[in-house]
């Protein structure tokens, strides 16, 4: 039933309008893409990233269109950031939004392609920092905006190696394990609220880590992030209310 409702989606354009969405990784990739069509669909969204020209470069991208309202920089590294930043992250959002209606996790790092024995302890400890610890603790210190929405959201972006280990793929593969479980887990203790959290799996994607990952391959028949949005939007609009707990594939 979702998934067809999924299969029958069609954004109009105003799907997000009154809506509020912190998305992360909002500098580069589907994250990028992800702010800018949402900002067009009405939503004033958060950019968040940890490069402030490029946060800088995207909050242009979005102001050019007149119809769409001004977006808000949220800078914040993840392999950086301390429970303090968190804390003064949550207080900024609680004074200028209060309410915020959907959180979109799309930051990440790809790490090291290589085998068990040999990956790095030190780049192990950091691509679980990033790919899993931050967005829970980020996830955590949104909970209060998130919950003074009617309808709150909140997606996570998991991966094709979050189900089935994958040879070489290490701590990203491991992480993106531990994704899926932080969406279920997050779901079934917000069973009985309007939460809807649910995780979509990309798919290939033509951006900068699909390039790290796969250097030689043919890039001509990526799906670029333009085309693979429909589940992100359908779910932080209306159209999914009663739907959570799911895990979709953009393609
Ligand atoms: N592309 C694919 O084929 C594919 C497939 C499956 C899953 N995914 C998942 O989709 C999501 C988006 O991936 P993408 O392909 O769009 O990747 P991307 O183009 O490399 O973008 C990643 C984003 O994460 C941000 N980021 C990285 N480290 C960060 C940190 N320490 N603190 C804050 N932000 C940080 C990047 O910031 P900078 O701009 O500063 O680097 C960038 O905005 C990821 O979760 C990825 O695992 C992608």
């Amino acid at each position: 039933m979702a998934n067809e409702k999924l299969k029958n989606y069609k954004y109009d354009k105003d799907a997000l309008k009154n809506k509020t969405i912190f998305i992360t990784g909002a500098t580069d990739g589907i994250g990028r893409v992800l702010a800018i069509q949402s900002a067009k669909l009405g939503a004033k969204v958060v950019i968040h990233g940890r490069n402030k020209k490029k946060l800088e470069v995207v909050y242009d991208e979005i102001i050019v269109d007149p119809k769409c309202r001004k977006p808000v920089i949220a800078m914040l590294d993840y392999e950086t950031a301390t429970s303090e930043t968190y804390s003064s992250l949550s207080e900024s959002i609680m004074n200028d939004f209060k309410c915020i209606d959907g959180l979109i996790h799309c930051a990440g790092i790809l790490g090291d392609r290589s085998s068990i024995e040999q990956y790095d302890p030190g780049l192990w400890q950091k691509v679980m920092h990033v790919n899993l610890t931050a967005p829970f603790v980020l996830t955590q210190a949104l909970m209060p905006s998130l919950k003074l929405s009617k309808h709150p959201s909140v997606i996570f972006t998991s991966s094709g190696v979050s189900q089935i280990g994958k040879a070489f793929w290490g701590a990203y593969c491991v992480s993106k394990f531990g994704t899926e479980a932080l969406s279920q887990i997050l779901a079934q203790e917000l069973t009985h609220t309007s939460f809807r959290v649910n995780c979509i799996n990309p798919g290939a994607v033509k951006t900068k880590m699909r390039l790290a990952a796969y250097p030689a391959e043919n890039r001509d028949k990526l799906k670029l992030p333009e085309e693979i949005l429909s589940p992100y939007i359908f779910l932080m609009d209306d159209e999914s209310l009663g739907i959570t707990n799911k895990c979709y594939d953009a393609q």
